[in-house]
């Protein structure tokens, strides 16, 4: 029988995470399935693209596309243009997209328009903030997919709501914590906070790079304000993402940091790696973020985690997991801080086939894809 061929996506730093262990599974089958492996090259920095390549074991990119930076519609329009050709030259039978980013939507509007069948791996997750990029990515993503492939049941029922023929929905759990689980040992031999100076439960996490967060500078500075207050009581580590650096600096609110080896106060470095910020994650007392992915993670690792947003696409890790959602107002963020502080967090679970799986639960349905059955 003719291997399935696919085209695997990636373009952002948090789309290498899941895209690996897809990889890894669909390398088992190398007679059923023939792989190439696209990057866009939303993401090109060293510490944002590349390093994540060597931390996660994946293979280098078939195809870098190379697209860079730029406005929403310029980043989306250059990854169009580029990847058609690549469809045209590859043919492939299915492309394989991940996540929410622009590199997501972009792929997927390009390969339907060419007739070729698109899967997406963390499909049917709704903030219902039209104001997010991210949302756009998604709903555009999820209405022309063949297979949506969902982490929770929430997911499956939001793609339903919407219309979606339940036959195309599959609930298969969530790859990047397929990632984690492989990686967490290993990511806890790391002699990084020992280096650092930390103790377990001594330090709390930051990560903040959302446009609604950081394009603004009243906004920043008050998320700015409170995490200088809460790093007065525990040291707060703080790998910078480009777009908030650049935010920050021209906002003139670089005072804000501590770069020197202090462990007291704010402390920016440069973007990590996937085993060094997981190490630190594994041993923080606290994790503050804005990402999607940290809400995740942090969950799994029974880690409380605010998220200084007023909504999430991941409500499970809230209702479930130790999320809580706070927005992004100073007293908001300080009064959750202080009730994680004085111990009274939340207690979550880990939410359904959060097991380390997903990728073969996909993989097993590929396979069933190219045996004919949908
Ligand atoms: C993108 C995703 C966001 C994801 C985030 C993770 C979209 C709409 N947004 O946001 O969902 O959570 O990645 O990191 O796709 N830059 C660099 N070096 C790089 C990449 C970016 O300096 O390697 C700077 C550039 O100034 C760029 C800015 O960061 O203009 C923003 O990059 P972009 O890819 O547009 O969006 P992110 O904020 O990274």
């Amino acid at each position: 029988m003719k291997p399935l061929k696919v085209i695997n996506v990636v373009g952002a730093r948090p789309n290498f995470m899941k895209m690996a262990p897809l990889i890894e599974a669909m390398e088992q089958y190398p007679e059923a399935i023939q792989q190439v492996l696209v990057h866009t090259g939303q993401h090109y920095d060293e510490k944002m693209s590349q390093s994540f390549f060597v931390d996660l074991g994946m293979p280098r990119p078939d195809i870098d596309l190379g697209v860079g930076s730029g406005s929403h519609a310029e980043q989306t329009a250059r990854i169009m243009v580029a990847f058609e050709k690549v469809c045209q030259d590859e043919q492939p039978d299915l492309v394989i997209v991940v996540g929410d980013v622009n590199s997501t939507m972009a792929c997927t509007i390009t390969a339907k328009k060419l007739g070729i069948r698109v899967a997406h791996v963390e499909a049917g997750l709704r903030s219902r903030d039209m104001s997010m990029p991210e949302e756009i990515n998604r709903l555009c993503t999820d209405v022309l997919c063949d297979y949506l492939f969902t982490t929770d049941y929430i997911a499956g029922q939001n793609l339903q709501a919407e219309g979606v023929d339940k036959q195309k929905i599959f609930f298969v759990g969530n790859v990047m914590i397929d990632t984690l689980m492989k990686h967490r040992e290993m990511a806890s031999q790391l002699d990084l906070s020992q280096k650092l100076g930390l103790v377990p439960q001594g330090y709390a996490t930051l990560t903040l790079h959302r446009q609604g967060n950081v394009d603004d500078r009243e906004v920043l500075k008050g998320i700015l304000e409170a995490i200088q207050e809460i790093s007065h009581t525990l040291p707060v580590i703080f790998p910078i993402h480009p777009r908030t650096r650049k935010m920050v600096e021209s906002f003139g609110l670089s005072d804000f940091f501590n770069s020197s080896e202090q462990v007291r106060g704010i402390w920016i470095t440069e973007p990590l790696g996937y085993l060094e910020f997981l190490h630190l994650n594994m041993g923080a007392r606290l994790v503050l973020t804005d990402s999607g992915g940290l809400q995740e993670e942090s969950t799994v690792l029974g880690v409380p985690c605010i998220t200084m947003r007023p909504n999430t696409e991941r409500p499970i890790t809230c209702e479930e997991g130790t999320n809580t959602l706070v927005g992004n107002e100073k007293s908001a963020i300080l009064r959750e801080a202080s009730r994680v502080l004085s111990g009274q967090s939340c207690v979550g679970k880990v939410p359904e086939k959060r097991d380390g799986k997903a990728a073969e639960r996909i993989v097993g349905i590929l396979l069933q894809i190219q045996g004919g059955a949908p």
